[in-house]
């Protein structure tokens, strides 16, 4: 069976974030997929802490954090998954702080030893894995799309992670209700896009 792994960085429970990445959940499952979905709101992980510590030794074993805390137990998740959706709302134009600490803490799949000016992926070789991005933001989805920083950092967690994107969902419009409910066109939209994945 395909597994599945979802990345959410949203701060809000039942958000519009949420919703996306639940109805893409369901959509895969009714597909045969089984999906795990990581809220990193509820997954506390540290800072980097810029020490590079684990991206001295090169090829492609992943190095190891000098924090023992819980995102050893995610990027174990994210090896054995086969595919995944990462999904963060933009707060000031940008993926979510939670989600940039997660991004920042993948720094195990880069080799970057001292006397090297910028870090080689370590998975760059690696047979491709598909992702799906979700965000969510105020200004029209088109907008949110070309302008902000969401899709590009989220586009660079994929590269690090050495898988290659094959949609990505914006919605946007969303932000005038304070319980937003995810538009019956994003929903018949999600259905097809889940099938890109699987
Ligand atoms: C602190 C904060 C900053 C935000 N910054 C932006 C922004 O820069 N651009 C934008 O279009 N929407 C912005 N929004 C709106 C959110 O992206 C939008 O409400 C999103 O759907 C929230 O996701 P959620 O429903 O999963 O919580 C911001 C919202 C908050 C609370």
């Amino acid at each position: 069976m395909i597994k599945v792994l979802a990345i959410n960085g949203s701060y809000r429970g039942d958000g519009i974030t949420d919703q996306s990445v639940e109805a893409l959940a369901q959509a895969l499952e009714l597909d045969g997929a089984e999906v795990e979905i990581i809220l990193l709101r509820e997954h506390p992980i540290e800072f980097c802490l810029n020490c590079r510590a684990c991206t001295q030794k090169p090829g492609e074993v992943l190095g190891k954090c000098v924090i023992h805390d819980s995102m050893q137990e995610l990027i174990d998740k994210i090896e054995k998954a086969d595919c995944y959706i990462l999904a963060a709302p933009t707060n000031f134009g940008s993926v979510t702080a939670i989600f940039k600490r997660f991004m920042e803490r993948l720094a195990v799949y880069a080799y970057w030893s001292w006397d090297m000016n910028g870090p080689q992926f370590r998975k760059a070789q690696a047979t491709k894995k598909k992702a799906l991005l979700v965000s969510s933001c105020a200004a029209p989805g088109i907008l949110g799309r070309c302008f902000f920083g969401t899709g590009k950092q989220l586009k660079m967690t994929v590269k690090t992670i050495g898988a290659e994107v094959v949609g990505s969902l914006f919605t946007g419009m969303i932000a005038k209700q304070q319980h937003p409910k995810l538009p019956e066109r994003v929903k018949t939209k999600i259905k097809a896009f889940a099938k890109r994945l699987i």
